[in-house]
């Protein structure tokens, strides 16, 4: 039987995520579980397991109820911080990383942060003389792009490699339920990109995994335009843009740079 949810009291939520194992996570929960045993909290307390809490560089951390952050658990901090809420209703100072009310985080391990950088100009073997820069690869900013051109740029086109190009309008669903691959459904067949970690032995999939994601204008044509490449700099595929799919390109996949040059 699941835990009955009506008779809890208070909710710790321990991130599972990979910075946090590394760190130590498990032994945390495990000693805090323990203790909830022992002492006949269990039933009236619950801790879960989540996945990356976005604060990796405080790992391990975890959320107390109600917006309580802690930084750099360990086995004791941890015992501390449950007795702290559960028998005298407050939180450990000293081990957090924010509450409601303060105006900043608390962490001395701060990461500045990642923004791309200012366009440059380049006289580009296949592009020619462009303006460029490279964009954020991750699956956290790719899957937005496709869902978002496939919804609202229609004449914008991809051509991939060994293919025919073809606009977005043609797309009839983005799917992202696959490990590492987004699936785009056209008429009569689906395509499949990968856009997330993938095994780094299996060299096929290495190959085809989106890498290195470039947005570049010609000086010439003004076109502008999106490169997809693997990591070791072969090209994937190439997506020409309408205009105001260059504008949230700018705005939201590069954080709002500005197209000038240096
Ligand atoms: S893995 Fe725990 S905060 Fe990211």
């Amino acid at each position: 039987m699941g835990k009955n949810i009506a008779e809890t009291q208070q909710i710790f939520l321990f991130c599972d995520g990979g910075s946090c194992q590394k760190a130590g996570s498990e032994e945390v929960v495990r000693n805090v579980r323990a203790y909830l045993r022992n002492s006949g909290q269990w039933d009236s307390t619950h801790t879960i397991k989540t996945r990356c809490n976005g604060r990796c560089e405080d790992a391990p951390t975890c959320i107390v109820q109600p917006n309580y952050w802690y930084k750099d658990l360990t086995p004791q901090k941890g015992l501390e911080i449950i007795k702290s809420h559960l028998e005298h209703q407050k939180p450990v100072e000293d081990y957090l990383l924010y509450q409601d009310e303060w105006s900043e985080i608390k962490s001395e391990k701060e990461r500045g942060a990642f923004t791309p950088k200012p366009f440059s100009i380049k006289m580009d073997s296949e592009l020619g003389e462009c303006r460029i820069t490279k964009g954020f690869a991750s699956d956290q900013y790719t899957y937005p792009l496709f869902l978002y051109l496939s919804e609202n740029s229609p004449y914008s086109t991809l051509s991939l490699a060994n293919r025919t190009s073809f606009s977005f309008s043609e797309i009839k669903n983005v799917n992202y339920s696959q490990k590492y691959t987004l699936e785009l459904e056209l008429a009569e067949e689906t395509i499949e990109l990968i856009i997330a970690p993938i095994d780094q032995k299996n060299q096929d999939l290495v190959k085809k995994r989106i890498a290195v994601v470039e947005y570049f204008e010609q000086l010439d044509s003004l076109k502008k335009g999106i490169r997809l490449k693997n990591k070791f700099g072969e090209e994937l595929g190439l997506i020409w843009l309408e205009n105001h799919a260059w504008q949230y390109c700018l705005e939201v996949q590069l954080k709002g740079i500005k197209l000038e040059t240096v």
